[in-house]
């Protein structure tokens, strides 16, 4: 019996989607600090995403303004005006399939909008929230 346990978990491992690995190390950095940790929330992470901030370039903006909460659908780079394809990973499957655009978007997302690089915490909070919508 535990054997099995153990060829399952292994199997699901090593199928775990990008996205599933980044939540993962992202709640390993937050049980460091927090080991009463209780997992990502939606909510908190649709606070972040909407709520407006005085932003890098002094106006309020949130993720909404470039994004729209609607991620099926297209949004516009405020600042450049260039369209950007819907952030729902179902309509749009190259969305939180690579690392490394993962962390650099939402380093320079953050700093847009919060003029400084997201915690752990808003992070996995966020990606969760995105990963909720349809
Ligand atoms: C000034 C416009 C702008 C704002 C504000 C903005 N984004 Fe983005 N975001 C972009 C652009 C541009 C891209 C990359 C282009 C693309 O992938 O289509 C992107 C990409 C992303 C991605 C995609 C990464 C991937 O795997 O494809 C995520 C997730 C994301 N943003 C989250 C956020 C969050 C969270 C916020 C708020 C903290 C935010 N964005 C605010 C413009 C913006």
């Amino acid at each position: 019996m535990k054997l099995i346990y153990l060829l399952l978990f292994t199997f699901s491992l090593s199928y775990a989607s990008v996205v599933t690995d980044y939540l993962n190390s992202l709640e390993n950095e937050v049980k460091k600090e927090n080991s009463n940790f209780k997992g990502f929330d939606k909510k908190r992470g649709e606070k972040i995403f909407t709520a407006k901030h005085l932003g890098k370039k002094g106006k309020e903006i949130s993720c909404v303004s470039c994004h729209t909460n609607n991620f099926t659908q297209n949004g516009e780079n405020i600042f450049t005006g260039k369209v950007i394809k819907p952030l729902s990973p179902k309509v749009n499957p190259k969305r939180l399939s690579e690392l490394k655009t993962m962390k650099k978007w939402l380093k320079r997302n953050f700093k847009d909008v919060y003029v400084r690089e997201g915690t752990a915490l808003e992070k996995g909070d966020v990606i969760t929230y995105i990963l909720s919508k349809d």
